[in-house]
C-alpha cells in the first residue's frame, strides 16, 4: 500500500509531480490563452462587483492561502485577506454580498473551516471551495468548487495537498485575471507555460533528495530551527516550520526576515540553524542582508535558492537549489526540499512520521 516507501509521507511527497500534473490537466492551455475551470461559475460581472476576497482555512491549507493572497492580488488586483478559520468565525467578519470567501480544505471536513463557510453563506457571500475530497461537506455546501487532484493523502502531515492547493490558487488567479482583463496575453502565457513545467521540476528536486537527507540528519539533534524569508518565501517558510514541528518535534519558527531585528534576533546564537529562503529576485538583497546578520551571530545558514545563484554560496554554510521558475510559482518548488528536510529529520529522530503524537488527519471537532 505504501508502494515500496517506508512511510506514506515519503510516498506522498514523491507523488507530487503527478498530483501537480493532474491538477492542471484539462484546465490550463498556455497557447490558447485559456484556463477552464468548469465548476467555477462566477461571471465577469460577479467578479467586478466584489470588494474583497477572504481566504479562510486551517494549518497547511491556511499557509497555501497566504500564497493565494499574493497571487490573486498580483494578477486579479482584488484585495485579499487571509484568515484562520478558527479566528474568522468568531470575530463578526465584515462579509456580505460583495465578498467572495475562498475556503481551502484537503479533507473538506475540518470543523472550523466548514463553520466559516456556513457563516459566510449566511452573511450573503459567495463561497468557493478548494478541496481534495469529492463529495466532502465543504464541496457540497460551497457555491463553486475547484478540486485538487492530489489523490488520497494518508499521512497526517500534508504535502501533496499543499502543493496542489498552490496550483489551484494560481489557476483561480489566472481565471479571475482573464475575466477581469487585468493580465496581458503575454504574461498569461509566460505563467501558464511555467506552470506546465512544475511537475518535471519537482521531480528533479526529488531525484536529488540524498543531499537534503544528509543535511536533515546533520541537524536532526537540534532543539530549535528557524526559517526566514520575505514575500512568498516567508509564506513557504511558515509551511516548512510547521512540517518540521509536527513530525520531528523540533521547535521551529518562521519569521519574515525583516522582522528579525524586532525581537527574534536575540535567539540567534552560535550554531543555531537558520533555513533561509531567497528565491524572490526583487527581495534578494534585503534577505541577503538578514542572512549576513544571522551569520554574524554564529548561525548555521542553509539557503534555499534558485539554480544559478552562485553569489549566495559566499554568505552561507549550505545551499539547496531549486530549478528556476516564474517568480510567482517558486513556492510549489521550494516547499519540496522543506518537506524532505522535515521527513528525514523526523526519521533520524525515530519519530512516528505518519502518525505524529496528538494529531489527527481530519479535525472534525473544534
Ligand atoms: C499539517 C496539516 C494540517 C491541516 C489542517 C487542515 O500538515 O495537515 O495543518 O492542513 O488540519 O486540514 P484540511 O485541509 O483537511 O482542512
Amino acid at each position: 500500500e505504501k508502494g515500496g516507501y517506508p512511510h506514506f509521507m515519503l510516498k506522498e511527497i514523491h507523488e507530487q509531480p503527478k498530483a501537480l500534473q493532474d491538477t492542471m490537466t484539462g484546465r490550463l492551455y498556455p497557447d490558447k490563452g485559456e484556463v477552464r475551470l468548469d465548476d467555477i461559475k462566477m461571471t465577469k460581472e460577479g467578479l467586478e462587483s466584489l470588494k474583497k476576497v477572504f481566504i479562510v482555512a486551517c494549518g497547511t491549507a491556511y499557509h497555501a492561502g497566504v500564497v493565494g493572497k499574493y497571487v490573486i492580488e498580483k494578477l486579479a488586483r482584488i484585495p485579499v485577506e487571509v484568515d484562520l478559520a478558527s479566528e474568522f468565525r468568531y470575530r463578526e467578519p465584515m462579509v456580505g454580498k460583495d465578498t467572495l470567501v475562498i475556503v481551502i480544505s484537503q479533507s473538506g471536513e475540518t470543523a472550523d473551516t466548514l463553520a466559516a463557510l456556513r457563516e459566510s453563506k449566511k452573511l450573503g457571500a459567495r463561497v468557493l471551495a478548494i478541496t481534495n475530497v469529492v463529495g466532502s461537506s465543504v464541496s457540497r455546501e460551497a457555491d463553486d468548487v475547484l478540486y485538487t487532484w492530489a489523490g488520497p493523502e494518508i499521512a497526517v502531515a500534508s504535502t501533496k495537498a499543499y502543493s496542489t492547493q498552490l496550483v489551484a490558487l494560481n489557476l483561480i488567479a489566472l481565471h479571475f485575471a482573464k475575466l477581469l482583463g487585468t493580465i496581458s496575453d503575454e504574461e498569461f502565457r509566460e505563467i501558464a507555460l511555467a506552470m506546465k513545467k512544475l511537475p518535471d521540476q519537482a521531480k528533479a528536486i526529488l531525484d536529488a533528495e540524498g543531499e537534503i537527507k544528509k543535511m536533515a540528519e546533520r541537524y536532526a539533534d537540534r532543539e530549535h530551527i528557524f526559517y526566514i524569508g520575505r514575500g512568498l518565501d516567508y509564506a513557504v517558510a511558515m509551511e516548512g516550520a510547521l512540517k518540521l514541528k509536527e513530525i520531528s518535534y523540533i521547535h521551529a519558527e518562521a519569521y519574515a526576515a525583516g522582522e528579525l531585528k524586532h525581537g527574534t534576533l536575540a535567539l540567534i546564537t552560535e550554531g543555531v540553524p537558520v533555513i533561509s529562503l531567497v528565491t524572490q529576485d526583487h527581495l534578494y538583497e534585503k534577505t541577503l542582508s538578514n542572512i549576513i546578520e544571522v551569520k554574524a551571530r554564529g548561525a548555521a545558514v542553509i539557503a534555499l535558492a534558485n539554480e544559478g545563484d552562485e553569489e549566495i554560496t559566499k554568505s552561507v554554510d549550505h545551499v539547496i537549489y531549486i530549478p528556476r521558475t516564474h517568480q510567482m510559482l517558486t513556492p510549489v518548488l521550494s516547499v519540496v526540499p522543506l518537506q524532505l528536510f522535515a521527513y528525514y529529520a523526523a526519521v533520524a529522530r525515530g519519530c512516528d512520521v505518519d502518525k505524529p503524537r496528538n494529531l489527527a488527519k481530519s479535525v472534525t471537532v473544534e
